[in-house]
């Protein structure tokens, strides 16, 4: 019996999304959109289409298995009524909640974020509380129009009011920084974002270090009339970089931009292996506020098995060392679902971790990601999707345990369970920045290597985005071109 899903789709074409949700579904199984109106004899077919009629407007969805009609679903889009949502967002939650409810009984798990599929989905309940709905009416949205399970709707609700207090007022001329640094002491085996082992060839970092500066001191022109709010430094590992070079950096930005008064300044001081005593002393008397001490797991194997080249003694060394100097805030992020790893080595990573008491804790759930070396190991590195959704559940527990509140959550592609990331803090010590940039509500200039520019126009609720050059060698040569673009992007 094949293992093949064809899906048909007639009277629109919403095959992205469409992909996106069966995905949810089946998660290893193939997917093909067909144009021939035809049931196939072998494996699943599903049929969706939109009847647009005067008197009715339908979403249906019919799926055959081996030939056979075994299910039909239909959803009345003149039923639905979500107060300012336009017609066209509409029509595709139809077809999608009639795709959900024909498949959720065709398998064995639950589908806990319903029909949404995208990675911010706290936006849709900012666009609801914009729209001056209260939390009933979301709440009874959620489960009804998007299939949204209770927990999930709560969490939505929880980490939505939170962020308020942060992103409101509005302000069209404020704007952060996201500067990338795209070095790490070694490559991780899940890994695939832009990081080069740092290497002996030392050159071509001071060779970026210099274009960042330019960059820096060239975009308080471009940013006249507006005013720097938070700023992250990011990667990669920023503080794989030698003291003096990621001083100059942080230098830079603070004596460009003084007048601003930044109000959150974060370094991603990532992994443990590259902090000491200089290192940190240095963040501390330059004004970080923030830093991110990162143990991913605090099982010694499973840190061997994911390349990631540092012991758990220097994990908890180097966040002394920190509380040493006196750090504000404190951020972890671990990762559940990492290969190998059972629920009791997750309860480990978090006892551990609470003996520390950091004030910030980002729980990450492993995305398989295309160019990660993990992925093409060819290895079973599937964690069920039982014990995935188990380790979250202690993450979530624990984190109330160490009076954190969660504040931000995206989803990825690939991510195992189809859950989320979520990012929990002590009242009052959460990141703007990492709010800012999950619910684009302001202007977000990407510096370095792939950074991306975001701008923000609040009247109408919309951004425009500008990515930087992605290979080393063309962001150097090509800056001023980068920097015209930019100008132009902004004015
Ligand atoms: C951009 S990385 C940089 C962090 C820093 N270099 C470090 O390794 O500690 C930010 C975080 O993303 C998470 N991450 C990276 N790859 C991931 C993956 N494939 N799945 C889930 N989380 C991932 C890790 O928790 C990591 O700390
Ligand atoms: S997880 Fe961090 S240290 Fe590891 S390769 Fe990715 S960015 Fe570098």
């Amino acid at each position: 019996m094949s293992d093949l899903i064809r899906v048909r789709m007639e009277g629109h074409d919403n095959r992205h999304e469409l992909y996106e949700l069966i995905r949810v579904f089946f998660p290893n199984r193939g997917i093909e959109f067909v144009d021939e109106d035809k049931v196939f004899p072998d494996g699943l077919t599903i049929k969706s289409i939109l009847m647009d009629r005067i008197d009715k407007n339908l979403a249906i969805t019919r799926l055959y298995r081996g030939g056979d009609l075994i299910k039909e679903s239909l959803v009345n889009i003149d039923d639905i009524h979500i107060e300012g949502y336009p017609t066209r967002k509409i029509i595709r939650n139809a077809l999608k909640k009639s795709i959900y409810d024909c498949l959720i009984d065709e398998v064995e798990m639950d589908i806990p974020w319903g029909i949404l599929t995208g990675i911010r989905p706290i936006k849709i309940v900012h666009e609801m509380m914009d729209r001056g709905l209260d939390e009933k009416e979301i709440e009874g949205i959620l489960a009804s129009e998007f299939r949204i399970s209770r927990d999930k709707t709560q969490l939505m609700l929880d980490i939505a009011s939170i962020q308020r207090r942060h992103i409101y007022p509005l302000d069209r001329d404020k704007y952060s920084f996201y500067i990338g640094i795209p070095f790490c002491p070694s490559r991780c085996s899940y890994c695939s974002f832009p990081a080069f082992a740092i290497g002996k060839d030392y050159d071509r970092v001071k060779n970026y270090v210099d274009t960042l500066v330019y960059e820096i001191q060239e975009l308080k022109g471009i940013m006249e009339g507006k005013w720097l709010n938070t700023v992250y430094i990011g990667g990669g590992t920023p503080t794989s970089l030698r003291v003096e070079d990621l001083e100059r950096i942080i230098t830079t930005v603070k004596d460009t931009f003084k007048d601003d008064d930044i109000r959150e300044f974060t370094v991603e001081a990532g992994r443990p292996d590259t902090l000491n005593d200089e290192m940190l002393g240095m963040l501390k008397s330059t004004g970080i506020d923030r830093i991110s001490i990162n143990p991913q797991t605090m099982n010694p194997r499973t840190l061997d098995r994911i390349g990631r080249y540092h012991d758990i003694k220097s994990t908890i060394s180097s966040y002394q060392l920190a509380k040493d100097h006196g750090f504000d805030i404190i951020n972890m992020d671990i990762i559940i679902g990492l290969p190998g790893e059972s629920i009791q080595d997750v309860a480990h990573t978090l006892e551990e971790i609470e003996s520390l008491d950091p004030d910030n804790l980002t729980v990450h759930t492993l995305a398989l990601k295309r160019g990660s070396r993990l992925l093409n190991q060819g290895k079973d590195l599937s964690t069920s999707a039982d014990d995935i959704r188990a380790m979250l559940e202690l993450t979530e527990a624990k984190a109330a345990d160490m009076k954190m509140f969660p504040y931000y959550l995206y989803r990825q592609k690939q991510i195992l369970g189809n859950l989320e990331n979520v990012g929990y803090s002590k009242l009052g010590k959460e990141c703007i920045y990492n709010i800012s940039m999950m619910e684009e509500k302001e202007t977000v200039m990407g510096l370095g290597l792939g950074a991306v520019s975001k701008i923000y126009f609040p009247d109408e609720d919309r951004i425009e985005r500008l990515p930087n050059f992605k290979d080393l060698g063309e962001y150097s040569r090509r800056i001023d071109e980068l920097l015209l673009k930019k100008k132009n992007f902004i004015s």
